[in-house]
């Protein structure tokens, strides 16, 4: 047999970024559902990502986004401690033009012909009232209303995680695990933002604010006076006095132009996939910035759906969320003691998770 040499089969079967389980094509030509799952690994337990709905420009492109999102969930759930392994769905076409009750239905049988090997919840362009439907089609779904029996919307607790991994960012750049008198930069206040803030102004910390809605600005300012806005997030990065910069927007915020600018010491936000490409991380440790993981201290939220499948309890899931702040902490002690980037130093530590699950099973 002749091994490909490229395309998503070979990432799949040949290189670091495959390795996965098992990839499922799913088709229903009555309701339009075309979807693509991923396990990555189900070393810890079956896995658990979201579904992704979104226009991809070819089915090629569709798989390869399955293929990382799952991996990437593999490394986020073994770190967050959960029993769980990484999948992810992504589902190919405009949810604005072709999401129906119908598809979502379609889907959810998809999943529940795994089995349980994998538990599916929201992404980006699906909602908790979409797993609502696909529930009622299939039990491995988490991430559902409070009115179905879910936990409803995750960014408190997100924000919470994030904020936690802050304060363990600022006890390693500073020696104490606060972030009174600290400026914080935060980009983007949607849903996660706005409650980072929150906690921000609740810890003494300066706020400096930016997003591209300004009716996000200004809701944020009326709430907290002391709050002050930057322009955006170029001006946001280069501010003087600038302690820590919280991406809390889209991914790829750190990127060469960003790195090269900033003025923080400390980054540590919500969003996914803030690394703009491999090697980012290393020009901030040469920068001396030290950059708490994105999937390390956004684990909140996968924290919630995992809780939600044992009968949702907030106050049991705020004390898992808080153990990010440990975990934050063993980081940067493994990237001392290896003289590895920290997120370098999480890939090591989610990798040996995993393996160790691998020996015991
Ligand atoms: N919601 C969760 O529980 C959760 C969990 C893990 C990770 N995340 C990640 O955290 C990030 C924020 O999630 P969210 O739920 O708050 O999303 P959201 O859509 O509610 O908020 C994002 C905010 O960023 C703003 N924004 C977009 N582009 C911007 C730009 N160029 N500059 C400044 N602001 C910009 C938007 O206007 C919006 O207010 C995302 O990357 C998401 O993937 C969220």
């Amino acid at each position: 047999m002749t091994d490909v040499t490229d395309g998503v089969l070979h990432t799949l079967f040949h290189s670091d970024q495959g390795g996965h389980e098992q990839v499922v094509l799913c088709q229903d030509r009555a309701s339009g559902l075309r979807a693509v799952i991923a396990l990555h690994s189900t070393a810890l337990g079956p896995a658990l990502g979201g579904t992704r709905f979104h226009p991809y420009p070819t089915e090629e492109a569709a798989v390869a986004d399955a293929l990382n999102l799952s991996r990437g969930m593999s490394y986020k759930n073994a770190l967050a401690g959960l029993r769980h392994g990484g999948g992810k769905a992504v589902i190919i076409g405009d949810p604005l033009r072709i999401k129906t009750e119908e598809l979502l239905l379609a889907y959810g049988r998809a999943v529940a012909s795994l089995g349980g090997r994998y538990v599916t919840a929201c992404d980006v362009g699906t909602y908790v009232r979409d797993m609502d439907v696909v529930a009622r089609a299939c039990p491995w779904t988490t991430g559902r209303s409070p009115e179905h029996g879910g936990a409803g919307d995750s960014s408190v607790l997100t924000a919470f995680g994030v904020f936690q991994g802050m304060r363990a960012g600022a006890r390693e750049r500073w020696g104490e695990p606060s972030l009174a008198g600290r400026t914080v930069g935060v980009a983007g206040i949607g849903k996660v933002g706005r409650h980072l803030v929150e906690h921000l102004v609740a810890d003494g910390a300066r706020v400096v604010v930016t997003d591209v809605r300004a009716q996000a600005v200004a809701e944020v300012i009326e709430r907290h006076p002391g709050v002050r806005a930057a322009a955006g997030t170029q001006e946001l990065v280069r501010l003087p006095d600038l302690d820590v910069y919280a991406p809390c927007a889209l991914g790829g915020a750190l990127d060469d132009a960003t790195v090269r600018d900033l003025t923080a010491s400390l980054v540590c936000g919500a969003a996914n996939n803030q690394l703009a490409h491999p090697g980012v991380e290393k020009d901030l440790a040469d920068r001396d910035i030290l950059y708490a993981p994105d999937y390390v201290v956004n684990a909140g939220g996968v924290m919630q759906v995992a809780d939600e499948l044992d009968g949702f309890d907030f106050e049991r899931c705020r004390a898992k969320a808080a153990t990010i702040y440990d975990t934050t902490l063993e980081i940067f002690a493994c990237a001392n003691s290896d003289g590895v980037p920290p997120a370098a130093a999480a890939d090591r530590i989610a990798e040996l998770r995993m393996a160790e699950a691998v020996v015991r099973a």
